[in-house]
């Protein structure tokens, strides 16, 4: 069923495993998570961006789709439809509108009375219908779609600025920038294990990690033990569905039907989403 991930998540927390967050591009991205999330027997939440929503053909579309591949494929596990990056508090309901069950209010950039303000306007619109809400604080560097911050400006959060945001909005997860970034890391990622715990500790709500992609296996078991119950995988499906396509094409370069390069890609997400499932620890938690 179309759930929040409030549920999800708390539960993922409390049993010490997370919950991916796999970015929707197109309709193959779309049935190879819904497709791996039911073959593992995992909930899943589904991430758009503003970017690909514009792409896929606007909210409502994609929710419709999304409802329409869950009842095609028989999906029992939770899935979460939720928007990623939210700028603003009009997307945000725009989103919820069309029939999304979460929604990120990203006020990351603002100052941290403005992104209180504002995570708080989002909290209290979105609770009222069951939506869930995920803020942001500090700044992860590298680029997702829209969204390009420079190294120069990347940022790890503060505690007691997360603290403060969590406690004034009541939000339901939280994402602190700890060296995390969007986007292939240039060299080892290197995450504020310490600060994670901390905020962790003073908090308790369950922490979102971005830019899961190429973050080592390790790093990522350290990062749910301080409480992460949330990762968000993006650009590694990118990568393996282009390398997919890739590879058919310069082997059959006459070919020109979509199905044939587009199946093979889409084969390629599904299995980088199982991959991530299983190192997560959410396959079977269903
Ligand atoms: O919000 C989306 C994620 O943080 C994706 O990050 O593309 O580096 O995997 P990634
Ligand atoms: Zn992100």
């Amino acid at each position: 069923p179309l759930v929040s991930m409030k549920e999800m998540l708390e539960k993922g927390k409390a049993e010490g495993y997370a919950i991916g967050q796999f970015n929707l591009n197109n309709l193959e991205f779309t049935q190879a998570i819904l497709q791996a999330a039911q073959e593992e027997q995992s909930p899943v939440i589904l991430g758009v961006s503003e970017g690909a929503a514009r792409y896929m053909g606007g909210f409502k579309t994609i929710v419709t789709l999304v409802e329409a591949l869950m009842e095609e494929y028989k999906v029992t596990v939770p899935v979460a439809i939720h928007l990623d990056h939210g700028s603003s508090f009009e997307k945000c309901m725009q989103a919820i509108n069309a029939g999304f069950t979460s929604v990120m209010i990203d006020g990351s950039h603002f100052p941290l009375d403005e992104n209180i303000a504002l995570t708080s306007k989002v909290v209290e619109a979105a609770h009222a219908v069951g939506v869930s809400v995920e803020a942001e604080l500090g700044r992860i560097g590298g680029q997702e779609d829209d969204l390009v911050v420079e190294d120069a400006d990347a940022a790890y959060a503060i505690p007691e600025e997360c603290e403060r945001l969590i406690n004034e909005t009541g939000v339901d997860c939280f994402a602190p920038a700890l060296g995390s970034v969007h986007g292939p890391y240039k060299g080892e990622p290197n995450l504020g294990f310490d600060r994670m715990e901390t905020i962790s500790k003073m908090t308790g709500v369950p922490l979102v990690l971005h830019g899961g992609t190429g973050i080592p296996t390790a790093d990522v078991k350290k990062a749910i033990k301080f409480g992460h119950a949330k990762i968000n995988v993006n650009t590694e499906s990118q990568i393996s569905s282009a390398r997919a396509v890739r590879s058919v094409l310069e082997e059959k370069p006459d070919l020109y039907d979509p199905r044939k390069y587009m199946g093979p890609a889409r084969d390629a997400i599904k299995e980088t989403v199982i991959g991530k499932m299983r190192e997560f620890g959410s396959s079977n938690k269903a």
